[in-house]
């Protein structure tokens, strides 16, 4: 983090889960920081006015990007649009995202946040950069349109930074999670209220969960890739841990006994290969038990076995 102080930043998505932590970090780390979303509601400021953040309105869908600086150095766009319609998927999450690669043409570096979501399945061989697509989500109830448009994104980012000119690097999320957020928190609710949670038939349910202190971490090693033509990456932990995992680790913390139900309707595993990001001297940190352990800990401490 030593080499990104000192710059304009744009951080998309700001409201989300993924993207406020980062934008908070580097506003910490001497850059000025604008964290854009469309922020509805005035009250959503506040929070980011208290981490440093400058909030700014956008809404990728409608192409309103006029609240933007004219002097942005560095681009992290994380919003996303989760929609069932796919007329709104496609003009947030691909034609948006290539009108505020436009809009941002003078940057020195664009970091589009793609998902290991736009891979097609393949039991539990690791997916390289240039492994085949699929719609690995369409079976999860709810997400019907997003490994498409996230496909479609990428499209429209990579042509639009070999127009603009822009060094891009897509990067493909795996599993993202923190002390305050992640998939696994949905699950630890569902093992108090005795859920069962739901896996693949075709276990166990693994990915490469990465905890949001190294993602934060890995943001300039990311950014090292960004290049004309856009370079993909894989994005996640260095260790490979599924559902069952970590649903287990959580049972051991609190004394919970999970159960599974294994279904085809909902996502199967895909384990990111990380050799491309881990070339660039990146390697995660904080294992997936510690971080299962920070999250119940400051999440839930009253459930924490003593
Ligand atoms: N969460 C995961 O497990 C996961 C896994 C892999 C990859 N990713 C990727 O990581 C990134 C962040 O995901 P997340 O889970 O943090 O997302 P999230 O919590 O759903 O947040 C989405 C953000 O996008 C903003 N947004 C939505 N529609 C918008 C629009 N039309 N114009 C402008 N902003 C809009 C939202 O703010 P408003 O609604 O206030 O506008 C919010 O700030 C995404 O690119 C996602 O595809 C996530």
């Amino acid at each position: 983090m030593d080499q990104l102080t000192g710059k304009n930043i744009l951080v998309t998505g700001v409201t989300g889960w993924v993207a406020g932590p980062v934008a908070a970090a580097l506003a910490a780390n001497g850059n000025t920081v604008y964290g854009a979303a469309r922020l509805k509601d005035a009250a959503q400021r506040e929070p980011l006015e208290a981490a440093g953040i400058r909030p700014i309105s956008i809404d990728l869908a409608k192409q309103r990007l006029d609240e933007v600086p004219g002097d942005i150095d560095i681009v992290l766009h994380f919003a996303v649009a989760k929609t069932q319609d796919f007329d709104i998927a496609f003009a947030a999450n691909a034609e948006g995202s290539a009108a505020l690669l436009e809009k941002c043409s003078g940057a020195e570096a664009f970091l589009h946040c793609s998902s290991t979501a736009v891979y097609e399945p393949d039991d539990h061989n690791p997916r390289r950069e240039s492994d085949p697509l699929g719609d690995s989500h369409r079976p999860m109830p709810g997400m019907a349109t997003y490994s498409i448009s996230k496909i479609a994104g990428e499209v429209m980012v990579k042509a639009a930074a070999k127009r603009f000119d822009v060094p891009t690097v897509i990067a493909r999320l795996s599993v993202p999670y923190g002390d305050l957020y992640g998939w696994m928190t949905f699950h630890l609710m569902m093992m108090e209220h005795n859920m069962p949670v739901t896996v693949h038939t075709n276990q166990p349910t693994n990915y490469a969960p990465l905890h949001s202190d190294d993602l934060i971490r890995s943001i300039p090693y990311v950014l090292s890739l960004a290049s004309v033509p856009a370079t993909i990456v894989n994005w996640g932990g260095d260790e490979v841990a599924g559902i069952e995992d970590w649903c287990d680790e959580l049972g051991r913390l609190t004394g919970l006994t999970p159960t599974y139900e294994p279904t085809d309707q909902t996502i199967a595993a895909i384990i990111p290969n990380m050799e491309k990001l881990q070339s660039t001297g990146f390697h995660s940190e904080i294992t997936w038990r510690e971080g299962m352990r920070r999250q119940v800990t400051a999440t839930r401490p009253d459930l924490l076995k003593q």
